[in-house]
């Protein structure tokens, strides 16, 4: 039997904390916040709304907010100090922090179009990322999100159970094809694959405020499974993977010019939609430094909870039907 689904815990479809609306517009994560401006700075008690609405609803959205870069950076840094993407495009020296995806027939986008957590090849990848649309194409250039606390909740126990306890391998395998062939591009890729090893981070999470347990393993950088035969991983992570498809754990935004989107990086992941091209779009992001990716301990088979599957009556589950 599955699980009972308990909307958002049961709680209010809309809130409000410090004149902070908060309405929930999708079934696993996803809220409109309404009653602030963001091109004034927030007080204690607005910000504290603010950052329990994002550990709640997992995506916040805030509609016709024209707010300029500093704007953005100065909300990113009410939540955290402010990272710099070592591979993405940004403003140098003046805001290494401020990403600009200027995409248009000249620049397709790039890379952006697979299921992916922001930075899981870093040791401690970002807390959250913000995104702003200044300019949005006419149809297409949709932003999808998927709750990794659902995607966990919707595996067996069984499965569940197997997974705990493993570590993902996080590579920065995506930007490798940004260097070239030539001797001083191979010694730049050198200089950050050393810079950024590797990573293992557990498959399960645990979310380090709400403390719900999270499906981490993205097909952007997990490479891998840690202690497995390279078929068997590759086969458990085909299947992880798909979890971030199942449409019912998903929340499709769409965007309007002055549209700010903040994702909680330690719970969900995004995939850009590229089907805009050659139209243009053009989006400002920050993302926030993270902690430690907290796991899960190995699961004992005396913690299974219930299994979907039970074998039918007469069925003896250690080998055969019974005999009659
Ligand atoms: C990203 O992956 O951070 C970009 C998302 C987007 O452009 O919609």
């Amino acid at each position: 039997m599955n699980k009972p689904f308990e909307f958002r815990g049961g709680k209010p479809l809309v809130s409000e904390q410090a004149g902070v609306v908060v309405k929930r517009v999708g079934a696993h994560l996803g809220a409109e916040v309404g009653g602030v401006d963001l091109r004034q700075p927030l007080s204690n008690a607005q910000f504290k709304a603010i950052e329990a609405a994002l550990v709640d609803n997992e995506l916040l959205i805030f509609r016709d907010q024209n707010i300029s870069s500093d704007d953005l950076m100065a909300f990113g840094r009410r939540f955290g100090e402010l990272t710099v993407h070592p591979f993405a495009p940004n403003e140098g020296k003046n805001a290494p922090e401020l990403i600009k995806f200027r995409n248009d027939e000249k620049t397709p986008p790039y890379g952006t179009d697979v299921w992916h957590s922001d930075e899981t090849f870093r040791a401690e990848p970002p807390m959250a990322t913000m995104l702003v649309a200044k300019e949005v194409p006419a149809v297409g250039g949709d932003t999808m999100f998927v709750s990794m606390t659902a995607a966990y909740d919707g595996l067996s126990d069984r499965l569940q159970q197997f997974v705990s306890g493993l570590d993902g391998i996080h590579d920065m395998k995506p930007f490798r094809p940004l260097f070239g062939k030539s001797e001083e591009e191979r010694k730049k890729l050198q200089h950050f694959e050393l810079m950024y090893p590797p990573q293992l981070h557990p498959v399960v999470r645990i979310h380090p405020v709400s403390g719900r347990k999270v499906l981490f393993v993205n097909p952007q950088f997990t490479v891998g499974i840690n202690s497995m035969e390279e078929h068997e991983s590759r086969a458990l992570l085909d299947l992880l993977f798909r979890q971030a498809l199942v449409p019912e754990y998903q929340f499709r935004l769409h965007w309007a010019p002055h549209t700010i989107a903040v994702w909680d990086n330690r719970s969900t992941q995004h995939y850009a939609v590229h089907d805009y091209y050659p139209q243009r779009r053009y989006m400002e992001r920050v993302t926030i430094k993270g902690g430690p990716v907290t796991g899960v301990p190995r699961a004992e088979p005396s913690t299974i909870r219930r299994l979907k599957y039970v074998a039918p009556a007469g069925v003896d589950v250690h080998g055969g039907h019974k005999p009659h």
